[in-house]
């Protein structure tokens, strides 16, 4: 009797004192959230590259802009004041934004844009996210400089998936014009011809050794003999994919876009304009300094900028001063080596099995790719692409346009007629050989501004199907508000019937931005989880500005915890 009595004591006081461990711990989780507040002031500042001083646009007078650093759980509060003399908006590559399109930022969207004078705060909440992603201006070309680094760290405690490195080092790419890129845009849009390539590619803002007037500010990253830091590769080009790697060493892929991989070993990498890759290098080879270099990866039939940005890893046993040598110089793949490319992202794998949905609800066909306008007056100084034409671009044959009076998300949520239509078709409205020899008179996509409806929790499926019309080019397909799974790939048209056995749905690649490989397709799969209105377009802006780009409507499932909250009262007026 008396043991018994005694061991029901001691199972109580067992349950309680988990009780009071769940309850504590539970209350360090939520101290430990924190509300990160700050100002982006958009202003021109002086920047001076390439020898010549610019006005530019930054933020907080930096360029690049401001790294963000979060936890997992945090909260932002980011006002934007915008001092320049350009409307501008900002977006936050990557996050979900979980029922909360009014803080993603494209204009036209999800938002008017902040109009000069004026302000607006996102208001935005981690939730189940990590890893390396980035902001972005997301009105016209303001992004060429209006860019920087946006860092998740685990929830506190919360262990990573692969032995961390104490140092990490955000590596941004970004690209450079010697001119102000909006008047290289503007210029773009009257003539109808493609816009100027840009005269360097950066690494956080700094051209490197081999462009003229650079050198003093060559990146030099110190590393200590034997270290292992992590660098997080992001692509901030406008218009580029990249090829990345450093001299003599090898690089361990971990990350892509926020999402762990199963580690792997490779000597380059290539990033689409909008990814991310995270890499971790060890110090293990004789104490020296060694180029960190990136160059375009040019899949297309076009001009392109064939310039090479460099930095530095230094070795801190490295002989320094008199007897200094210079650094060793890296073998950078050819300018149009798909099968590097393709080979690189072939081998990325989800972390663990990755919870992509098998049953599919929705199932979509889209071909993305160039076209061209055709002109009354061919000779009209408006009509200065290929044989008296202007360039555009389009998904399912229709090439993008933005609304001007509202954004498609208060359009959308207020009910108004007139901005957008819900009849975006889910195939091409005329199926062809998509990689073959395409008849000219396919090449005349319809401008318009359609949107197509999900239902909350639909099972999505889209193939990305590259066109040949004008060239064949790998586009960086990035959708807002989601993460997708890569389940597929393939050179030459997407066949129904024999392509799918070969997806894997066992360890798919989670990712935000995706390339169709050049003349191929990639298949991705989602569930419609977010509600509201979001971007689908490729990340080369000048393929936006030519409508390379759709907008998904998730409607709103039941009550409230699954459907889009209410709009901020200072969402900025058109
Ligand atoms: Cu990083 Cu809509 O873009």
């Amino acid at each position: 009797m008396e043991s018994h009595s005694q061991s029901n004591i001691q199972r109580v006081s067992g349950v309680s004192l988990i009780f009071l461990f769940v309850c504590c711990t539970f209350l360090v989780s939520l101290a430990s959230a924190e509300l990160h507040v700050r100002e982006f002031v958009i202003e021109a500042k002086p920047v001076k590259r390439l020898c010549r001083t610019h006005q530019t646009i930054t933020v907080n007078g930096q360029f690049p802009g401001p790294t963000l650093e979060v936890r997992n759980g945090d909260s932002l509060a980011i006002t934007v004041i915008n001092k320049a003399r350009y409307n501008i908006s900002l977006h936050w590559h990557g996050l979900r934004q979980l029922r909360n399109p009014w803080a993603d930022g494209p204009e036209y969207i999800t938002q008017c844009p902040i109009q000069p004078g004026q302000s607006y705060t996102y208001r935005i909440k981690i939730e189940d996210q990590e890893g390396t992603l980035w902001w972005h201006a997301h009105s016209h070309w303001l992004r060429a400089t209006v860019y920087g680094a946006l860092i998740i760290y685990p929830r506190l405690g919360s262990p990573y998936p692969f032995s961390m490195p104490k140092r990490d080092i955000p590596l941004i790419l970004g690209e450079w014009w010697d001119r102000n890129p909006m008047d290289v845009l503007r210029l773009a849009q009257f003539t109808g011809a493609a816009p100027n390539v840009s005269d360097a590619y950066t690494i956080n803002g700094q051209p490197g050794d081999l462009y003229r007037c650079s050198r003093p500010e060559t990146l030099r990253f110190p590393i200590i003999p034997g270290e292992t830091v992590q660098l997080r590769l992001i692509n901030a080009a406008l218009n580029q994919e990249l090829f990345f790697t450093v001299a003599n060493h090898q690089l361990t892929v971990v990350e892509v876009d926020s999402a762990y991989t199963k580690p792997f070993i490779t000597n380059v990498v290539m990033l689409g304009p909008g990814q991310t890759t995270n890499v971790l290098i060890t110090a293990n080879q004789r104490p020296g300094r060694y180029y960190i270099a990136a160059r375009a990866y040019n899949s297309a039939n076009a001009p392109f900028d064939n310039t090479t940005t460099t930095a530095i890893l230094e070795y801190t046993n490295a002989p320094s001063g008199r007897g200094q040598i210079a650094p060793v110089f890296p073998v950078l793949p050819g300018f149009n080596d798909t099968a590097t490319a393709t080979a690189f992202v072939n081998r990325l794998r989800y972390w663990k099995r990755s919870p992509v949905p098998l049953q599919i609800n929705e199932n979509l066909f889209f071909a993305v790719g160039l076209g061209l306008i055709n002109c009354t007056n061919p000779n009209s100084p408006r009509c200065q692409g290929p044989n008296g034409t202007r360039f555009a671009a389009s998904m399912n044959n229709i090439s993008f346009v933005l609304p001007r009076s509202n954004s498609v998300m208060q359009a959308y949520y207020q009910g108004i007629p007139g901005i957008i239509t819900t009849d975006f078709p889910p195939v091409p409205p005329v199926q062809f050989d998509y990689t073959g020899n395409v008849s000219r008179g396919l090449w005349q996509p319809v401008k318009a501004t359609k949107a197509y409806k999900l239902k909350y929790m639909a099972n999505v499926q889209i193939v990305l199907q590259d066109t040949s019309i004008v060239t064949p080019e790998n586009h960086p397909m990035h959708l807002h508000g989601y993460q997708f799974y890569v389940v597929g790939s393939g050179f030459g048209n997407f066949d129904p019937n024999r392509d799918p056995a070969n997806f894997n749905l066992f360890d798919p690649p989670e990712r935000n931005t995706i390339g169709t490989p050049t003349g191929g397709w990639v298949a991705i799969r989602f569930v419609a989880d977010n509600p509201g209105a979001w971007f689908m377009h490729c990340h080369i802006d000048s393929h936006l500005g030519w409508g390379l780009a759709m907008v998904f409507l998730v409607e709103n499932g039941q009550g409230q915890l699954q459907s889009v909250q209410p709009p901020p009262l200072d969402l900025p007026r058109c």
